[in-house]
């Protein structure tokens, strides 16, 4: 569907048209100007988030292992541990504001996954500094109308002054590591130790922007699907019921682990409904570089502007029944089975099991976070 807003514009909403975008073609497609620009480059650095082509490639199959199986059982470990201890403080009838709740706790498990587990040091200085940085990106990217970096002011100077606390913490780390004979098994390590092909690692610098490509990346997303899914939970008790029989059936009061999630498969299901109604990443762009045939027979030129939203894919009536409607039986694997698979990508390019052996051949961009056989 062709936009009429001013530069030449298109809403996909075939998922083969997404599919050839985001997989078969991808090598053609640039993320969109806001975070490829040299302005998006120099705001959130040189991370994946906003590289594209060969420098994208050669730096996600560098990190890929960061997210091998081993790794996500230690960061599994962390997060159920921050979660113990926020749920320790809901005591009693206590009324909560989920959203804020949510995102404390996205924020502490981002936190400790990077740093490690027993990193205290600084964390509610770091916090409100991962939070101001967010709040200038969101300001300065998303809003109507974006304001100049400058203004206003105090944001802007509120922007730098947390710059340089996450920067401070993140090489007083990375200094220690160095000097330990057995650092932590926490994401910075692991992303200290990545070789590229050749055999070098990454310079302080870019380990950097991709530690900050992290917390933007996996700060709010996690935080927003949360807050939904409570808020979706709470509405439907038949829902609600489900789960609680589902969590004493499988774990029967344990603390889950990576091990239990593919399990857990009606808690899936309905994250994944969750998921579909409110998409944490609703929109993002992508950009051809040369002139391209979608495969529905739409002709799009070199710069023009396509707009992939899964908000508005995930509520496509041709491909959803009733898509208003909270349903997780839609994500039983016979459902699934039965849609195009790109009628459904709150991660982007990434389907079926993502896993470390099927790197070699991976040419697009996709989220870090879908599990083998966890999520839908
Ligand atoms: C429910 C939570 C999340 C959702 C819905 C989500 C969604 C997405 C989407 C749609 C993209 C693709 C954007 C594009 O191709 O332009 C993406 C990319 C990415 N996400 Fe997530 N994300 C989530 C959580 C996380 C977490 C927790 C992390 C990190 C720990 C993370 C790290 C990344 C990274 C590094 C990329 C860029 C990958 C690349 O370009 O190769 N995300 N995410």
């Amino acid at each position: 569907m062709k936009l009429k807003i001013g530069e030449l514009t298109f809403l996909l909403n075939n998922p083969e048209d997404i599919k050839h975008v985001l997989v078969t073609n991808s090598e053609n497609f640039d993320k969109g100007p806001r975070l490829s620009s040299p302005r998006g480059k120099r705001l959130s650095g040189h991370g994946l988030v906003t590289s594209s082509g060969s420098v994208h490639l050669r730096q996600r199959r560098m990190m890929q292992p960061v997210f091998y199986r081993t790794s996500i059982q230690a960061f599994a470990e962390t997060i159920t541990n921050e979660t113990e201890q926020k749920l320790a403080t809901w005591k009693g009838e206590t009324e909560v504001n989920i959203r804020e709740e949510m995102m404390s706790l996205a924020k502490s498990n981002i936190i400790k996954t990077v740093f490690g587990q027993n990193f205290e040091d600084r964390m509610g200085e770091l916090g409100k500094a991962i939070t101001i940085r967010r709040t200038y990106l969101n300001h300065v990217y998303f809003s109507l109308l974006p304001f100049p970096e400058y203004i206003p002011p105090k944001i802007a100077r509120d922007y730098r002054q947390a710059g340089k606390i996450i920067e401070e913490t993140l090489y007083r780390e990375i200094n220690r590591r160095r000097e330990i004979p057995y650092p932590p098994h926490d994401m910075l390590s692991l992303l200290m130790q990545a070789k590229y092909e050749d055999g070098t690692g990454m310079i302080d610098q870019q380990i950097r922007d991709e530690v900050l490509t992290v917390f933007s990346a996996g700060l709010e997303t996690t935080g927003d699907a949360l807050t939904w899914t409570w808020y979706l939970i709470s509405q439907h008790g038949d829902v609600q019921s489900k789960i609680l029989i589902e969590l004493e059936e499988i774990l029967k009061g344990r603390v889950p682990d990576v091990g239990a999630l593919p399990k857990l498969r009606y808690t899936a299901m309905v994250l994944g409904e969750s998921l579909r109604l409110f998409s944490p990443t609703w929109l993002f762009v992508r950009t051809p570089k040369n002139h391209d045939v979608l495969p529905s027979g739409i002709s799009i030129p070199a710069s023009s502007k396509l707009y992939l939203c899964p908000y508005a894919m995930h509520r496509n009536g041709r491909y959803w029944s009733n898509p208003e409607q909270f349903n997780p039986e839609r994500f039983t694997e016979s459902a699934k089975k039965e849609r195009p698979q790109f009628s459904y990508f709150p991660f982007g390019g990434a389907f079926g099991s993502v896993s470390g052996k099927h790197l070699p051949k991976c040419r697009s961009s996709w989220c870090w976070l879908p599990l083998p056989n966890v999520l839908p």
